[in-house]
């Protein structure tokens, strides 16, 4: 029976077998000292001279996985180190059994991995992902993830799985495309965010939907930019903004009181500030307003509301300014169905900011037809386009479609401030580069001719 090496200090004078990694070794001469790891933790183990097992301590290294049965005893007084995970006991080993050997690895990762190359920890990730503190990242991204799980689940929401294959989702990004091989020359489109989807289970009538979802966007990486990433999806029925701004905000005060007890909360209620007050305040809509800001352990949340809902793009193109289906605050109704000055028009839509960072976004939605079709018409859409590209949002919002709004905090950068980490990578399992690279697995790479026969495609090379 394998011990985990957390409960061996329940069976001081007794015998236990544990398994797992050398992760530090010690070869003195007559004695050899090793540290011991598991999930669970480490625990430092030594062969006395007269051990059976002195001859194999001798030949293992660094990232062996081994079986090692041995008794535990009390450290003498002297070598008892306080505040580490069993600093008060040792392993004497009397066997070893080798269950897989080790070459040499390309860093070092029994301190922190930070300062290797981060190539190398790419390509390697399943080793710097051995490390104790990416352990804990990833560990505590699960412990996080599954807090949101359970406080959508007693809140009343489901979870549903909306597609991963599906048409466009105007979001502002660049697309993601799936070739299909039953219909050559068309592309399935992976989704940017269940938008759509979630709007529509609203539609079905499931009133408080969520989802942990993978969204994809084909943008340019940076520090809190992945070309994949994870939202704490969600959409509510019959709310007002109100709704949506008090459900969040004790969601995260319960988040950081259950699982960051040490961090502390500059303001709440958060303060709240709408985009028009922001921008003259602050000069940006991601202020930081820690008191301290190198404190790690402050959290500055804040609300920016009424953000407009069209803005110029760089060729002076009018664009939803977060996107088409965000409804319009009634004070700027009138100037809306009428289609004047577009750039003034305030949306029901609201942002989360933390520390610097824009978390979530979000928005009460149209739920009329009619103001939908407006948006669209403002947007310069053709009809002939809304209804190829929107038909079904359309067409859905006449079948009775209640009222209701949603938002979408970004799960890896949540998990990267509370973890003090400086970038998303830090706190995703296996990351692509800044320049949207796999560099483990080599994505994207090539595919066969066979491959690309069947879908109907054909490289142009550039000349
Ligand atoms: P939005 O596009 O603002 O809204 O995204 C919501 C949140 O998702 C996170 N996020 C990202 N995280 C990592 N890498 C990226 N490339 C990336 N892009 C976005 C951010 C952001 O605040 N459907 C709407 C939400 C809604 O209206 O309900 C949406 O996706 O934390």
């Amino acid at each position: 029976m394998r011990t985990y090496i957390k409960d061996l200090k329940n069976l001081v004078g007794k015998e236990a077998i544990i398994k797992g990694w050398v992760s530090v070794r010690r070869d003195q001469g007559k004695m050899v000292f090793m540290d011991m790891r598991d999930m669970t933790g480490i625990v430092q183990c030594v062969v006395l001279p007269d051990s059976p097992a002195i001859e194999i301590a001798k030949e293992t290294r660094t990232e062996w996985v081994l079986a090692i049965s041995g008794v535990i005893n009390k450290r003498p007084e002297k070598n008892i180190k306080d505040g580490v995970q069993n600093g008060d006991i040792e392993i004497e080993i009397k066997n070893i059994e080798v269950l897989n050997k080790a070459e040499t690895l390309p860093f070092d990762i029994s301190s922190d991995t930070k300062e290797v190359n981060e190539d190398a920890r790419l390509k390697y990730r399943y080793l710097d992902l051995r490390s104790q503190r990416m352990q804990k990242n990833i560990r505590m991204r699960d412990k996080i993830i599954s807090f949101f799980r359970d406080y959508m689940h007693k809140n009343d929401f489901v979870e549903i799985e909306t597609p991963i294959m599906m048409k466009g989702t105007p979001e502002g990004s660049r697309e993601y495309v799936v070739p299909s091989r039953l219909y050559k020359g068309k592309f399935y489109v992976l989704p940017q965010s269940p938008q759509q989807f979630k709007q529509l289970s609203m539609v079905a009538g499931f009133e408080r939907y969520f989802q942990i979802a993978r969204c994809m966007r084909d943008e340019d990486s940076r520090g809190d930019r992945q070309p994949e990433f994870t939202q704490l999806d969600f959409e509510m029925s019959f709310v007002e903004q109100e709704d949506v701004l008090s459900y969040t905000e004790a969601m995260f005060i319960e988040l950081v009181k259950t699982l960051y007890p040490n961090k502390k909360i500059t303001e709440t209620s958060f303060p709240r500030f709408t985009f028009a007050e922001v921008m003259e305040k602050y000069k940006t809509d991601k202020p930081d307003l820690r008191k301290d800001k190198n404190n790690p352990d402050e959290l500055a949340f804040a609300w920016i509301t009424d953000f407009p809902m069209f803005e110029k793009k760089d060729d002076g193109s009018i664009a939803a300014a977060h996107h088409p289906f965000c409804s319009i605050k009634p004070e700027d109704k009138e100037k809306f169905m009428k289609g004047e000055d577009l750039f003034g028009i305030r949306a029901n839509s609201y942002d989360l900011v933390l520390n610097g960072f824009e978390l979530s976004s979000g928005s009460i939605r149209i739920h009329n037809r009619a103001e939908q079709k407006q948006v669209f018409k403002l947007l310069n859409i053709t009809e002939e386009e809304q209804q190829k590209k929107f038909g079904h949002m359309l067409e859905a919002f006449t079948y009775g479609a209640p009222p209701h709004g949603g938002f979408a905090p970004g799960i890896d950068r949540i998990v990267m401030i509370l973890q003090n980490e400086p970038n998303i990578r830090e706190v995703i399992a296996f990351p692509k580069t800044g320049e949207g690279r796999d560099l483990m697995m080599n994505a994207p790479s090539e595919i066969s001719e066979k491959q690309l026969f069947e879908l109907g495609l054909e490289i142009t090379k550039k000349k």
